[in-house]
């Protein structure tokens, strides 16, 4: 869960590195104190999201600081976890009496019991992820696909088709993003000055009323990162924040991840309505989305929320679509023609497809898709 801060205190320097990687491995800001007094320092300072102490400490007892800390306004609400290498009942009920929420018992389970006590804590749950805007990623396994392109035409049909829906674009490819020249926005906001900001700046309303609405294109941008150097500079831990924002102030919310699949991206993906894979037709981009597929895959995300389009971006030749399936052991929900340099073209007018070559099929194709991916959105979503 990135976005939110957890403390540890543990004496034990072994076991607080221990548990202090598993939560890095889940995107967890985390600081860590090896006392009772440098704990209460850092908690009333660093305003941790949540803590976890090991009551058995030299200075002060797990108890001490579990009173101290409900008594102070600062951390009165900070949810309080005991990670205790003592198995006695009696401790256990002092803890809790002392205000922690939870006792849990270092052992080969703990790591288990601890993530499902944090998720829980946090409230984030399946119902959480399902509440707000529908999510749509859009990537690729390779470059030049056509996913920022096929992104921002989908989201302006799915808009056109849906004129009293709000859809949003938000741009995390990195190093650069590659929306913004699409559509040709010019302004100095985007994802890098946006996660820039203060938390509580970052509030749905500010996504309604400050993301720049595109016009022509029918949705509002968050645009991409400008160059690698600010990418560089790009505070990740707040992506999840801004992304929950978002959903809260928008029916759609289509992100553009391009290739850049990673720790941050994944639990966009995993959580995401319907994962729009573009495929290119060369064997070369075949084969890479079929590992990048069967990767997501053993990450839990699910067929029924995938959505294959292939993508004849760059000429002719290349792979049938039935050729494409049967090497990527999935079904391709949608064909997209070689446009010739027509899609190059309009991009470069900063104009939706459909607008500049309306009678062209591929028009009809994309409102085609845009009509079946908000229904097959909709229809997952309401289970
Ligand atoms: N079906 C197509 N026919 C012709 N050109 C295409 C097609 N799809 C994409 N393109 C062109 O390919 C180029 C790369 O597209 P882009 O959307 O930037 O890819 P990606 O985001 O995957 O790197 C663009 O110039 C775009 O206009
Ligand atoms: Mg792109």
């Amino acid at each position: 869960m990135p976005g939110k801060k957890i403390l540890i205190v543990d004496a034990d320097v072994a076991s607080r590195n221990f548990v202090a990687r598993k939560l890095l491995e889940q995107n967890f800001e985390v600081i860590q104190c090896g006392s009772g007094k440098e704990g209460l320092i850092y908690a009333w300072r660093d305003h941790p999201d949540l803590i976890i102490v090991d009551p058995v400490m030299a200075d002060l007892k797990g108890e001490e600081i579990a009173i101290k800390l409900k008594q102070d306004p600062r951390t009165t609400n900070v949810p309080l976890i005991a990670l205790s290498g003592d198995q006695s009942h009696l401790r256990l009920k002092s803890c809790l009496d002392a205000g922690f929420n939870e006792y849990i018992i270092k052992s080969g389970q703990a790591v288990a019991t601890l993530n499902e006590t944090i998720n829980r804590l946090f409230g984030i749950t399946e119902e959480i992820m399902k509440q707000g805007g529908l999510l749509i990623i859009f990537l690729s396994a390779k470059g030049g696909t056509g996913t920022s392109s096929l992104c921002a035409n989908f989201a302006m049909n799915i808009s056109q088709h849906q004129p009293e829906m709000r859809v949003a674009v938000l741009d995390f490819v990195l190093p650069i993003g590659s929306i913004a020249p699409i559509v040709g926005y010019q302004g100095g906001q985007n994802i890098v000055t946006v996660t820039d900001m203060s938390p509580d700046d970052t509030t749905p309303e500010f996504f309604r009323h400050e993301l720049p609405h595109m016009n022509i294109w029918r949705f509002n941008l968050l645009a991409g990162s400008p160059d690698p150097e600010s990418s560089n500079q790009l505070k990740v831990g707040r992506i999840w924040d801004i992304v929950t924002a978002v959903k809260a102030s928008y029916d759609y919310v289509l992100i553009d991840i391009g290739r850049s699949l990673s720790k941050i991206t994944l639990p966009l993906i995993q959580h995401a309505d319907i994962v729009t894979l573009v495929v290119g037709t060369d064997i070369s981009t075949v084969s890479l989305t079929k590992t990048l597929w069967d990767y997501l895959k053993s990450k839990g995300v699910h067929s029924d929320a995938l959505y294959t389009i292939l993508n004849r971006a760059v000429g002719l030749e290349g792979l049938s679509k039935v050729d494409a399936e049967s090497m990527l052991g999935i079904t391709v929900n949608k064909s997209i023609p070689y446009l010739g340099t027509n899609f190059a073209f309009a991009n470069s007018h900063h104009q939706p497809f459909s607008l500049k070559f309306p009678k062209d099929t591929a028009s009809i194709i994309f409102q085609d898709t845009a009509k079946e991916m908000s229904a097959l959105a909709q229809k997952l979503r309401s289970g």
